[in-house]
C-alpha cells in the first residue's frame, strides 16, 4: 500500500524545534512566556492587527469574543451555516440564539441579502440583532463590503471567523482584521499550526485586555487568589506559542504551495466529467486553505464515488461542511436559506490540500479520479 495522503496535515518546517527547544531550554512550559508575547506581536506584524491575544483554541476566541460583548439570551447571533461547527457553538456556550445564514453561490460564504432579511426579522419579533460571525470559509474571503454595510446600518458587531483563512486577502488586507474581531485557528489541520490554539485580534484595547484577563482564570493582580468574575482556562501554552512562531515564518510559502495546489487541480480536473473546481472569489485572495470540487448531477461521479475510490488508494478526501442548518442540534434555531449550501454539501468534495503534498502526491490524487471515467457501455447486438 502507498503512504496515506492525509487532506491537510501538519507541515513542519524545520524552524519549529529551535524555538521549543529556546522555551524547554528557559523553563518557559507555563501558559504564560515570551514566546506567547512574541507570537502576538508576530501575528499583528504579519496581520496588520491592532492587538492580538493568544488562546487555546478558535473556539475560545470566538466565545472570549461574544462575552466581552455581553451576548446573552435575548440576542440574536448570525452565523455562516455552511461552516464547521466551531463556529457556531460557542454562541449557545452564552445562551444567545444562533440564527444561521446561508451562503452566495459565487464564494460560498454569507450572502448579505439573507443577512439582512434575518435581522428584520429578528427585529419584527422583538428580539435584539447583537453580532454577525462571518466564516471565510476554505480560506475565501467573504463578502465583507456589503456585510460591513448591514452591520452599520443595524449597529451590530461584526466578528470575522478566520480560522481557515490566515493569510487570505480582504481587498488589500488580511482577512481577520477589518471587522471588530477576527479569530484564528491553529489546530493540527490549519495552514500553520501549534498542534491546537487560537488568536483573536481586534481593534479595541480595552476589551482584547479583558480577554486576555478571562483566558486566564479571571486572576486579579493580588499575591493570593482573587475573584470577582467568572474566568476561563483558555490561554495558550507558551510550547505551543513556539510551535506557532517557528510555523509563522514559512506562512507566506505555505500560502504560495496552497495555491498552486488549487491551479493543479484547476488545470487538471476542471471540466472533466461534470467537476467543477470551486470558484475562487472576487473580494480578494484566498490562501486556497482547501481546495474543494462540485461534481454535475449529469456526471456518472458522485462525491462517494471519488471519495471511496480515493480511500481505496489510501488517499483522504471529505465531503464538504454539512451546513449548521442541517444539523440536529441546531434543528429548533432559525435558519435563511436559498438552498446553495445544501447543494454544494450534496455535490462537493475536499481534496487533499495540505502545503507538504509533493508534485507526486498530486499526480497520484488525480490519476485516481481521472481513471474513473467509466467506460462506455457495451453495445447490444
Ligand atoms: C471555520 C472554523 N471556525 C472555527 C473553528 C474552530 O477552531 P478550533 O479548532 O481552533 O477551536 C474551525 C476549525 O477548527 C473552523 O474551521
Amino acid at each position: 500500500m502507498e503512504k496515506r495522503i492525509f487532506l491537510s496535515p501538519p507541515d513542519m518546517c524545520g524552524e519549529e524545534l529551535r524555538y521549543v527547544n529556546k522555551a524547554f531550554d528557559a523553563n518557559w512550559i507555563a501558559p504564560a512566556g515570551p514566546d506567547i508575547d512574541a507570537f502576538e506581536k508576530e501575528i499583528c506584524a504579519l496581520t496588520g492587527a491592532s492587538h492580538a491575544v493568544a488562546l487555546a483554541s478558535g473556539t475560545a476566541a470566538l466565545h472570549l469574543s461574544l462575552i466581552v460583548n455581553n451576548a446573552g439570551p435575548s440576542d440574536d447571533i448570525y452565523c455562516s451555516s455552511f461552516t464547521f461547527a466551531g463556529s457556531a457553538f460557542p454562541i449557545t456556550y452564552t445562551g444567545a440564539h444562533p440564527v444561521f445564514i446561508d451562503s452566495e453561490s459565487n464564494s460560498w460564504n454569507m450572502d448579505p441579502e439573507l443577512l439582512e432579511k434575518a435581522v428584520t426579522d429578528s427585529i419584527a419579533n422583538k428580539r435584539t440583532p447583537k453580532a454577525v460571525i462571518v466564516v471565510h470559509l476554505y480560506g475565501q474571503c467573504a463578502n465583507l463590503d456589503a456585510i460591513q454595510c448591514v452591520c452599520k446600518k443595524y449597529n451590530l458587531l461584526l466578528i470575522e471567523d478566520a480560522a481557515e483563512s490566515l493569510g487570505a486577502i480582504c481587498g488589500n488586507v488580511q482577512t481577520g482584521t477589518i471587522g471588530d474581531f477576527g479569530i484564528y485557528s491553529f489546530n493540527g489541520n490549519k495552514i500553520i499550526t501549534t498542534s491546537g490554539g487560537g488568536m483573536i485580534v481586534g481593534h479595541n484595547r480595552e476589551l482584547l485586555d479583558k480577554i486576555r484577563y478571562l483566558s486566564t482564570q479571571a486572576r486579579e493582580p493580588f499575591p493570593y487568589y482573587h475573584h470577582t468574575t467568572i474566568g476561563y482556562n483558555y490561554r495558550m501554552s507558551n510550547v505551543s506559542a513556539a510551535i506557532g512562531r517557528g510555523q509563522l515564518t514559512s506562512l507566506e510559502s505555505k500560502v504560495e504551495k496552497r495555491r498552486s495546489i488549487y491551479e493543479y487541480y484547476q488545470k487538471s480536473l476542471n471540466g472533466y466529467n461534470g467537476i467543477t473546481v470551486m470558484p475562487r472569489d472576487t473580494f480578494g485572495k484566498a490562501n486556497c486553505w482547501l481546495t474543494c470540487i462540485t461534481i454535475d448531477k449529469s456526471s456518472s461521479l458522485t462525491p462517494d464515488i471519488v471519495r471511496l475510490a480515493l480511500e481505496k488508494e489510501n488517499i483522504e478526501s471529505r465531503p464538504l461542511w454539512k451546513p449548521m442548518h442541517l444539523q440536529p442540534i441546531f434543528a429548533n434555531c432559525k435558519s435563511f436559506t436559498n438552498g446553495v449550501s445544501e447543494d454544494l454539501f450534496d455535490r462537493g468534495l475536499c481534496l487533499p490540500s495540505g502545503s507538504s503534498l509533493s508534485s507526486d502526491d498530486l499526480e497520484r490524487i488525480v490519476e485516481v479520479v481521472r481513471g474513473l471515467t467509466p467506460q462506455p457501455p457495451l453495445r447490444k447486438r
